[in-house]
């Protein structure tokens, strides 16, 4: 088959399931509508305790509360609290109200909430651990195979990809990645893959990739012999670069995958291919992870591109989402560069697929300028070869485009990362914005005494 070894992505652009905006809601719920009171005290404070819990009681959920001076005596106070209701139960509510409070004032018209550009927002993560949210919400596979897929068949094999996706589905941000023992069956499978591949890097490979493998070899037990475990990979890369792996089951949507690279955190396969053919398989495996990613994401600016292009999916419509996975799928799993005036390959798709890694560089593929505008409106191809690849000049470069791209999302916030707490901060007040000012000046500060340490 022309196909045989084609790889798929650790993704899919199988339709957005995210169904939550900013806040954490469910955005298919409809919200309820708000009504307000305004009431003042009969005796002292001990009243308003007694009329805010006949709101709890009723299981009214408090939106705002202040106090303010009274409109009919400026000497005294008054109580304006909104909380959101449901029609039924309302008059209940005021007669309580009404044994506990003075002037009480409910206005008849219920009105919903005014929804802001904010609320419209699909909910994203804030924080590294809030990816135990979204990490088990595989799409496909997992510990389902299909009729077509080469391990169908195969009792053993499918017991193998049940033990696997356990792992995955109880793993929790901060817990070591369970060590696997791979069988004998299964270590042959990658020898195969791993000698034939080791080979090809040589004339194929970007330069990071190949000073980055050897790496591996001598850190993180790459070899011919056995396939690493991801936890020691993970504890390599987190020196490196900062990124940290996360054991997956199968394919996410666009939106969760996209999720970890802005906390650099990588979703990755720990299964092996069946060994009926090492060198097909219809879905992302170990072998695609650990040759085609892990090396790239050993390096620094390699890694910053990545996170950009997570950066940039946090909070963003469906159809932006859908567009940024185009670009990720284009230069992450099929992309190219220049070295020395040479095309070489840095997309994991391709370093991980033995067949597409020679088309590629042959003269029967057509090779783009990768432009995110343009990049982003291509046809991905699943059981093809693609029709065509795009090349870039640097990382630092389609870092530069990515940034410049992302610019065009819309969204009423920006986002700034903060890589103490591994989590995004909301950029949308002015005390936020102050902050990071402030952030920036202190930088600034430490920048310019170096520099006059060296220069004088
Ligand atoms: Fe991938």
């Amino acid at each position: 088959m022309p196909i045989s070894d084609e790889m798929e992505t650790g993704y899919s652009n199988i339709e957005d399931v995210s169904g939550f905006d900013l806040n954490g809601n469910d955005r298919k719920r409809k919200s309820s509508p708000v009504t307000s009171c305004i009431f003042s005290l009969k005796d002292g404070i001990g009243d308003l305790v007694k009329a805010l819990q006949v709101l709890q009681n009723s299981k009214l959920n408090i939106k705002h509360i202040e106090t303010r001076p009274s409109k009919k005596s400026t000497s005294q106070l008054e109580y304006y609290v909104e909380f959101e209701t449901q029609n039924g139960g309302l008059n209940d509510v005021k007669t309580l109200l009404k044994e506990q409070v003075a002037d009480l004032t409910i206005p008849e018209n219920i009105t919903p909430p005014a929804k802001t550009p904010k609320d419209e927002c699909p909910w994203f993560p804030k924080s590294v651990s809030e990816l135990d949210q979204t990490s088990n919400r595989v799409l496909m596979y997992g510990a389902d195979l299909d009729a077509e897929h080469p391990g169908f068949k195969d009792e053993v094999y499918r017991k193998r990809r049940i033990l696997f996706a356990e792992i995955a589905f109880n793993f929790k941000h901060g817990h070591p990645i369970p060590r696997v023992e791979y069988t004998e069956e299964e270590n042959r499978t990658w020898s195969t893959i791993y000698r034939e591949l080791r080979e090809l890097y040589k004339t194929h490979a970007c330069r990071q990739q190949r000073e980055n493998l050897p790496l591996l070899e001598q850190n993180c037990g790459y070899g011919d012999k056995a396939i690493p475990q991801l936890d020691d990979v993970s504890r390599f890369l987190q020196k490196r670069t900062g990124f940290q792996l996360r054991p997956v089951a199968g394919y996410l949507s666009s939106r969760d995958f996209l999720a970890g690279l802005a906390f650099r955190v990588f979703h990755c396969t720990q299964y092996i291919r069946h060994s009926s053919d090492p060198f097909y398989t219809p879905e992302p495996d170990c072998c695609h992870e650990l040759l085609g990613h892990m090396p790239l994401l050993a390096d620094k600016t390699f890694a910053q591109f990545a996170q950009e292009i997570g950066l940039a999916s946090l909070g963003a419509s469906d159809e932006e989402v859908a567009r940024l996975a185009t670009c990720f799928f284009f230069t992450i799993e099929f992309g190219l560069c220049k070295e020395n005036s040479e095309m070489r390959v840095y997309g994991a798709g391709l370093l991980s697929s033995v067949g597409e890694l020679r088309h590629v560089l042959s003269d029967k593929a057509v090779v783009k300028q990768f432009e995110p505008e343009v990049t982003s409106k291509q046809e991905c191809k699943i059981t093809t070869y693609q029709d065509c690849y795009f090349s870039t000049g640097s990382f630092e470069e389609a870092t530069f485009k990515m940034r410049e791209y992302a610019k065009s999302i819309k969204r009423p916030f920006e986002l700034k990362y903060d890589p103490y707490t591994n989590s995004v901060e909301v950029l949308d007040t002015a005390a936020s914005l102050k902050r990071a000012v402030e952030e920036v000046q202190e930088t600034l500060l430490v920048i310019s005494s170096a520099l006059s340490k060296i220069t004088h």
